[in-house]
This record gives C-alpha cells, sequence and structure tokens, in this order.
C-alpha cells in the first residue's frame, strides 16, 4: 500500500543523515546543530528535583503556569513585551513542533509563505504539511543581505505570512535594524504574519537582536518562536515556545494539543529556572561562541575554504570550490569518510534544483575547543588530499 503522498514531497532530514554518516566513519560530526558539551548544572539539577517531587504528569496542555510566567518576564525584561502567560504562550516541543503547529493553525492551503534562502530546512516540510507555497528570496552575497527590491516583489495577495529567522541558520547573519524595518513595514502594507525563529537570540557576535514583534503594527502579527535548544545547550530537552496573539494562540494551542499534547513537565519546571537567568549568563554564552568561532574560522580560512564570518548562530557557511570540483554532496560525503570531519552539504539550505548551495558546505561550531581543534588538524591535510 503506498504511504501518503505529502510524505513523497519531501526527503529525511539532510542534517540527521549527516550524523548518521559521521558515526558510520568515526568521524568529527560538525554536521548537526547539537553542543558536545554539557548543559549548565542548575538546570540539570532542577530537572532531577522535579522528578524527584513528582512532577511527572502531563503539563497543562500549552505550558506550565511557572514557565509561561518565567516566559513573559523574561520578554519583559529583554524586550519590553507585554505578554499575559494565559493568553499568549504555548509551550511546545522545541521551536520545531512550534513552527509546525504555527503553519497548521494559521496557514491554508495554497497560502503563500515566504522564505529567505537560504534557509534552515524544516521549513519546507512545514510548508509542504500545511499545502502551503514557499515562496524563496535569496539573500545577496557577499554578506548575504536582503535585497529590497526582491522582498518586496515576493509579497502578493495570497502572502499570508513571512519566515523571520535571525540570528541566520544557515549563514550566520544578525538582520540589521533596517532589514527588520524593512520586513515589518511590508507585513503591516500587506496585512502579513511574522513568524520569526530567534532561537539563537542570545548567540551574537555583532549587532542587536531585533525582536520584529516590538515595531509598530507587529505585535498582532507577530509569532514569536524561541526555545531552551541552543541558550541552554538541552537540545535533547525538546522545549521551545510561540507567543502570539490570543487568536491566534487559540488556534496554535489546539494544533499543538492534538499534536502532542504537552511538552515534558519536570523540564518545564527546571526550564522556567533557566529563564530567570540573568545577563551574566547569556554574555558568557556569547563569549564562549566567539572564542569557537574564531578557532573554526581559521582553521577553514588556513584549510583553504571561504565564507563570511559569522554575526551569530553558530555556524559557518563555507565554500569549497578553491579545494575541490565535486558537487556539495559528494564532497560531504568525501569529506566525513576521508577527511574525518562532517558538514552539511549547502544545498540542503536552498530550494530543490537551486545551484545556490552546490559549492558549499556548513560547518556547526557548537562543540568544545579540543573537537574544534581536532577538526581543524584534520582539514588542515585537506590540500594534499584534493
Ligand atoms: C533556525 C533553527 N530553528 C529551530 C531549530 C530547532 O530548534 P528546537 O531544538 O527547539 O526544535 C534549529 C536547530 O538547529 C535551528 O537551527
Amino acid at each position: 500500500m503506498p504511504t501518503a503522498r505529502r510524505t513523497a514531497t519531501f526527503t529525511e532530514s539532510v542534517i540527521r543523515e549527516m550524523t548518521r554518516i559521521a558515526a558510520e566513519h568515526g568521524a568529527l560530526n560538525l554536521a548537526q546543530g547539537f553542543p558536545d558539551f554539557p548543559m549548565p548544572q542548575p538546570l540539570k539539577d532542577a530537572a532531577c528535583t522535579a522528578i524527584h517531587a513528582d512532577i511527572n504528569q502531563y503539563a497543562i496542555t500549552w505550558g506550565s503556569p511557572p514557565l509561561r510566567l518565567a516566559i513573559a518576564e523574561k520578554y519583559r525584561r529583554w524586550y519590553g513585551m507585554d505578554i499575559d502567560p494565559e493568553r499568549h504562550i504555548t509551550v511546545t516541543c522545541g521551536a520545531t513542533e512550534a513552527m509546525a503547529a504555527v503553519f497548521l493553525a494559521l496557514v491554508n492551503p495554497g497560502d503563500e509563505v515566504i522564505v529567505l534562502e537560504p534557509f534552515y530546512e524544516n521549513y519546507g516540510p512545514d510548508a509542504i504539511l500545511a499545502e502551503a507555497t514557499p515562496v524563496f528570496v535569496p539573500l545577496v552575497q557577499p554578506g548575504w543581505t536582503i535585497d529590497e527590491e526582491r522582498l518586496r516583489a515576493a509579497f502578493t495577495k495570497k502572502t499570508k505570512a513571512i519566515i523571520v529567522n535571525t540570528p541566520h541558520n544557515p549563514t550566520g547573519r544578525v538582520l540589521s535594524r533596517d532589514e527588520i524595518s524593512l520586513i515589518a513595514e511590508l507585513c503591516v502594507e500587506h496585512d502579513v504574519y511574522a513568524f520569526t525563529d530567534e532561537i539563537y537570540e542570545h548567540i551574537r557576535y555583532a549587532g542587536a537582536h531585533h525582536a520584529i514583534a516590538t515595531w509598530p503594527g507587529m505585535a498582532e502579527r507577530t509569532i514569536t518562536i524561541s526555545g531552551l535548544s541552543k541558550t541552554f545547550s538541552c537540545t535533547g530537552w525538546r522545549l521551545g515556545y510561540a507567543i502570539a496573539p490570543e487568536k491566534e494562540s487559540v488556534a496554535i494551542r489546539k494544533v499543538h494539543d492534538f499534536l502532542t499534547v504537552g511538552a515534558p513537565a519536570p523540564l518545564q519546571a527546571a526550564a522556567a529556572i533557566g529563564m530567570a537567568f540573568d545577563a551574566d549568563y547569556y554574555n558568557h554564552l556569547a563569549l564562549d561562541y566567539r572564542a569557537r568561532r574564531d578557532v573554526m574560522c581559521e582553521s577553514l580560512r588556513e584549510a583553504g575554504f571561504t565564507f563570511s564570518v559569522p554575526e551569530g548562530a553558530y555556524y559557518i557557511l563555507a565554500d569549497f570550490s578553491q579545494l575541490s570540483d565535486l558537487p556539495d554532496d559528494e564532497f560531504a560525503k568525501w569529506l566525513t569518510a576521508e577527511v574525518g570531519v562532517a558538514t552539511v552539504p549547502g544545498s540542503s539550505f536552498f530550494r530543490g534544483g537551486s545551484t545556490g548551495g552546490s559549492k558549499l558546505v556548513r560547518f556547526a561550531f557548537c562543540k568544545k575547543t579540543e573537537t574544534l581543534l581536532a577538526a581543524g588538524e584534520r582539514l588542515q591535510s585537506l590540500r594534499s588530499l584534493v
């Protein structure tokens, strides 16, 4: 019996496939964006305490009250946002579920959703599952900036939403105030939602984090998505959230309820403690990542890759055309098997059929310095091998 047609329209995650290939070859995994160092001890302790305190049953579907309160308080402190934890927040199983639930709750079949390209690979399948049409707007090299005319031209009568991912995976761009203002202006003019993906909001080396929900006219049309995976180095906890106006939250909560019922209760209890961490924690996080970024950039430069230095997030999208004539997927597999460093082929961040990623691979540097130095050493052999 055939499986559902919708599953034939997207492939398995290339990122997770590369993780499997890395394991097969014993390669250093700079493919998938998860840290190989521990998450903060206070959060681990808080999770154990919650389990021992028998917080092990379903939490309220849209999130435990202490966590929602802590999220609202954090957004008030950091971004001056006025959020009612009772009406505006849905806690989900990761930002991944949040984005999928938001698509299913707010986008109708045939609606257009604008996606800046390259893009985090989940947005394509999200659009397909919601039967929406993704409209891709290429970021412009060098520097991966927004082309105002192309973005303007992408807005049509059918546009329902634009995805705003900053800091950006895979390019490391932090969108500027002017770029955010342009997106906000177009959303208001065309009555379009902004679905944000702010999962790297605290991992920045340049520029400020601009929460588009705080722009004039945007509070009522922004769905702010973020989560704990990156900020607290706990990608396996699967905790995220969507902050939305009341009407939209009602719809998102309905979808979320029937997809997952809720996120893990004891981890939500621990997450409330993380949300209250002060600026010191976030400053250290960014400084630690800056040091890792600098190690990785130096190794890649020495090995012969070219790239824009990331302003945020923890990836480097590197051009390997000076090193090999192979297409990106073959180069990535070769690099894993022969050099022992796993990356993600660039084409997985571009629409099907695009050649935009054919000379690119993405390195994730959310790894211990020793892992990055070991990868750097292996990469130095590259020139003699190619
Ligand atoms: C841009 C972006 N959004 C979302 C996610 C996944 O977030 P979560 O672990 O909260 O589902 C990732 C993970 O790599 C990401 O890069």
